[in-house]
């Protein structure tokens, strides 16, 4: 499939736990549930992903770096990154993809520390609190800002 109708999808650290992890926070999916949940909907649409998970803050970089100029846009759960990362930040800034951040949790109800991303203000926008329906709604809200930039 042509880049143009890619996905890139980044999950960042501590998602690969998803499902053992804090499940009264972050509920039981696991993250290759959620993955085929993102997959079904992707391909519904026309539309194929490029997923990765990553505990490290430089291997997101990398990855925004490497698929970032070749993807239609970019769904993210940066995690802890959110609230600490001005260098993946400025690797969307650099490589201008569109951004939709999600969150599982409702961040804005946690700690005070949750509250402020880096993301936020340089993102399509954000979708926190859904559980793990975050991601499909998040997708859904990137497919459509791409048709109505692109109609
Ligand atoms: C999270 C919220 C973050 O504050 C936290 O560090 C995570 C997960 C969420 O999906 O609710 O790891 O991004």
């Amino acid at each position: 499939m042509a880049a143009g109708r890619d996905i890139l999808v980044l999950h960042g650290p501590n998602l690969n736990l998803l499902g053992r992890r804090e499940p009264s926070t972050y509920g039981t999916a696991s993250l290759e549930e959620i993955d085929a949940d993102l997959k079904a909907l992707a391909d519904k649409e026309g539309y194929a992903l490029r997923t990765f998970q990553s505990n490290h803050e430089g291997e997101l970089v990398d990855l925004v770096q490497a698929h970032g100029p070749e993807v239609a846009g970019t769904l993210i759960n940066a995690a802890a990154y959110t609230h600490t990362s001005i260098a993946l930040r400025d690797a969307f800034l650099a490589v201008g993809t569109p951004v939709v951040e999600v969150h599982i949790t409702n961040v804005h109800r946690r700690e005070e520390f949750r509250q402020h991303s880096y993301l936020a203000d340089i993102a399509v926008g954000q979708v926190t609190g859904f559980g793990p329906a975050s991601y499909r709604l998040g997708l859904a809200g990137l497919i459509d800002h791409l048709r109505r930039r692109d109609a």
